[in-house]
């Protein structure tokens, strides 16, 4: 998935991925991470996702970074928010009442900017990426993510073959093969969510579960 993919589904508001309210698994499991609030918590591949102010209402500052313009442009708008743009990390950020979205390739972070992140929310990004992309994705997490940053990781499984992604089938043996060597991993929870989400029974999926996981850079 390249970025021309995504930029394409963003312009043409095929964006069933996002949700209208807060993610269930962010408000059960998000206090095992152990913060204080007042951490600063990147999102990456962060969409639109309006997690980003239930975590801002919990104290946290909000760093999340994402391809597309419209999707950051559109966070701002909906939620009533006049942002200041500046630049940082060579990239355009755009930031009010302890928001900052950047606008750029998440593979463009070093670990220079990520040194004040205490904390990571990432629900959907591993599942939209192919395997090879992955491998990368979770490499790059691990290289530039400051030892003991906490991550709350949210992704999606399904039978093999029953559908092309994205969103791609991850289950609880890939999250360990991806990230076990550099992070502790702590299994938090798996659901059947099928029934909440009607658009994959009907493209032909017999079972869905979401899980989620604790990992803990080492
Ligand atoms: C499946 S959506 C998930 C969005 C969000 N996490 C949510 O829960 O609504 C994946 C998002 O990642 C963005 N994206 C894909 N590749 C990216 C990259 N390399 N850097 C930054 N954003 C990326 C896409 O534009 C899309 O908005």
């Amino acid at each position: 998935m390249d970025a021309d993919f995504w930029l394409q589904r963003w312009r043409d508001g095929l964006i069933g991925f996002h949700q209208s309210d807060i993610n269930p698994f962010l408000q059960r499991h998000w206090q095992r991470l152990g913060l204080q609030g007042g951490e600063r918590v990147f999102v990456p591949l962060c969409g639109k996702s309006k997690d980003m102010l239930w975590l801002r209402k919990q104290g946290h500052s909000v760093f999340g970074i994402e391809l597309s313009e419209l999707a950051v442009d559109s966070f701002f708008k909906e939620n009533q928010l006049n942002p200041s743009q500046r630049h940082w990390a060579g990239l355009p950020c755009y930031e009010a009442d302890n928001i900052a979205l950047c606008q750029g390739d998440f593979f463009h972070l070093r670990p220079e900017h990520m040194s004040s992140v205490r904390a990571v929310y990432d629900r959907a990004s591993l599942v939209a990426l192919p395997p090879a992309m992955r491998v990368d994705y979770a490499r790059h997490q691990a290289n530039i993510l400051p030892v003991g940053c906490e991550v709350l990781l949210i992704s999606l499984e399904y039978p093999e073959g029953q559908m092309e992604g994205p969103p791609f089938s991850i289950g609880a043996a890939e999250v360990e093969t991806l990230y076990g060597q550099a992070f502790e991993i702590e299994h938090l929870e798996t659901c059947d969510t099928l029934e909440r989400n009607p658009r994959f029974r009907e493209q032909g999926l017999t079972e869905l579960r979401e899980s989620c996981f604790r990992l803990s850079r080492r």
